[in-house]
C-alpha cells in the first residue's frame, strides 16, 4: 500500500502525524517507509532523530533518483541508526522502518515524462520492499501532488492500493484552504482526472486527517476561566458544522490527533514510555496514532462514502 499524505497549509502537522502512524504500523510487524518527497524542505529525518540526514542526503535523496542523479535512494533504518535509545531499543517483532530522505538545497520541479517514469520506477520498488509506503508531499498545490497523481495513474499502478491522507488543522481558514485543495478543479480531484484518474474512485482514496486539535473537555479547559471554555465549545461547534458542509464531516475523516505538549515543543516520535516514565506525552495522542496506523488498511473506513 502507498498513502501520500498533505496539506494545503504548511506546519500542519503532516510529518509528525506520519512518522507515528509508521511507526505504529512498524510496531504492529509491518515494514513501513517513510519516503520524503517534501522537496522544498526534506527535514524528516528530525523526527526519527537521524542528525546525519536531517536535511537530506546529498545525491542519494529522493530528488536525485527523481531527476535520474541516482537509481538507488538511501534508506536509513531507524532502529539502527536513530539517535533515541528508545527508538534503537524497538522490540525485534516489529517491522523494518526505513526513511527515504530527501536531498539538501532541493526545491520543487515539474513532473516530465522521465520524472513520472522515475518516480513509478521508485513506487514500484517500494511497493515491492514495503507492506505501507507513507509518501510525505510538500503542502499546498505542489509539484509533489503532481507527479504522484501522473504516477498513480500508469497502468503499472492498476493494482497497487494508493490512499491519501489530507492533513488540516481545527480551524476556520484550514477547512477553506483543505476543501479547496481537494475539490477546487486545479485540486487534487481536478489534476486527478487530467492526468487519468476517475473522480469517484480517487474521491474514494482520500480522508481528512485533523491535526493538533485542542480539547474542550473538562481536563482540557482546567485552567480557563468559565466563560472562555464556554467560547471555546461554541468555536468548536461552529468548526463542526462547517467541516460538514465542506464535505470534511466524520465520515470523510480518518481520525483527529489531539493537540499534545509533547509535539508543540518537539517534533518526534511517541513511544510507550513516553506516556508511562516519565509521563510527558497524553495517552490519548497514542491512542490516536494507534487507531489511524489501524485505519490505514481498515477497508471499511475507505468504502463508506
Ligand atoms: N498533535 C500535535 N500537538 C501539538 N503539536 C503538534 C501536533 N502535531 C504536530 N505538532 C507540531 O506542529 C508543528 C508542525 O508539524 P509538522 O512539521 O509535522 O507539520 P507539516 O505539516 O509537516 O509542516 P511542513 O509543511 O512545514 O512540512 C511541529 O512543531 C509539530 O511538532
Ligand atoms: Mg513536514
Amino acid at each position: 500500500m502507498i498513502v501520500f499524505a498533505t496539506s494545503d497549509k504548511g506546519g500542519t502537522g503532516r510529518s509528525v502525524t506520519c512518522a507515528n502512524i509508521a511507526y505504529r504500523r512498524a510496531l504492529g510487524g509491518d515494514d513501513v517507509a517513510y519516503v520524503d518527497f517534501d522537496f522544498g524542505s526534506p527535514t524528516a529525518a528530525t523526527v526519527f532523530e537521524l542528525g546525519s540526514a536531517v536535511h537530506g542526503v546529498t545525491h542519494r535523496g529522493v530528488h536525485s533518483c527523481l531527476l535520474g542523479r541516482t537509481t538507488e535512494p538511501a534508506r536509513l533504518d531507524v532502529w539502527l541508526s536513530s539517535e533515541s535509545d528508545a527508538l534503537r531499543r524497538t522490540l525485534a517483532s516489529a517491522g523494518r522502518l526505513c526513511l527515504v530522505p530527501g536531498d539538501p538545497g532541493g526545491g520543487e520541479f515539474p513532473a516530465d515524462e522521465a520524472v513520472t517514469r522515475r518516480c513509478a520506477a521508485l513506487l514500484l520498488a517500494m511497493e515491492q520492499e514495503f507492506d505501507v509506503t507513507i509518501v510525505d508531499l510538500s503542502a499546498g498545490r505542489s509539484y509533489a501532488i503532481d507527479i504522484a497523481l501522473r504516477t498513480t495513474a500508469l497502468p503499472e499502478f492498476e493494482n497497487v492500493v494508493t490512499r491519501w491522507l489530507v492533513f488540516h488543522r481545527w480551524t476556520r481558514q484550514h477547512l477553506e484552504a483543505t476543501a479547496a485543495l481537494v475539490g477546487h478543479e486545479r485540486g487534487i480531484l481536478g489534476v486527478g482526472v487530467h492526468w487519468g484518474h476517475d473522480a469517484d474512485e480517487l474521491g474514494r482514496r482520500i480522508r481528512y486527517v485533523r491535526a493538533a486539535v485542542p480539547g474542550t473537555g473538562a481536563s482540557s479547559v482546567a485552567g480557563l476561566r468559565a466563560e472562555q471554555a464556554e467560547w471555546l465549545r461554541e468555536v468548536d461547534a461552529d468548526l463542526t458544522r462547517r467541516s460538514g458542509r465542506l464535505g470534511l464531516g466524520r465520515t470523510s475523516t480518518l481520525g483527529t490527533v489531539p493537540l499534545d505538549p509533547v509535539l508543540q515543543w518537539k517534533e518526534q516520535i511517541i513511544t510507550d514510555e513516553d506516556v508511562l516514565k516519565p509521563a510527558i506525552a497524553n495517552a490519548e495522542t497514542v491512542t490516536a496514532f494507534r487507531d489511524l496506523a489501524d485505519a490505514l488498511t481498515d477497508d471499511e473506513r475507505w468504502e463508506i462514502l
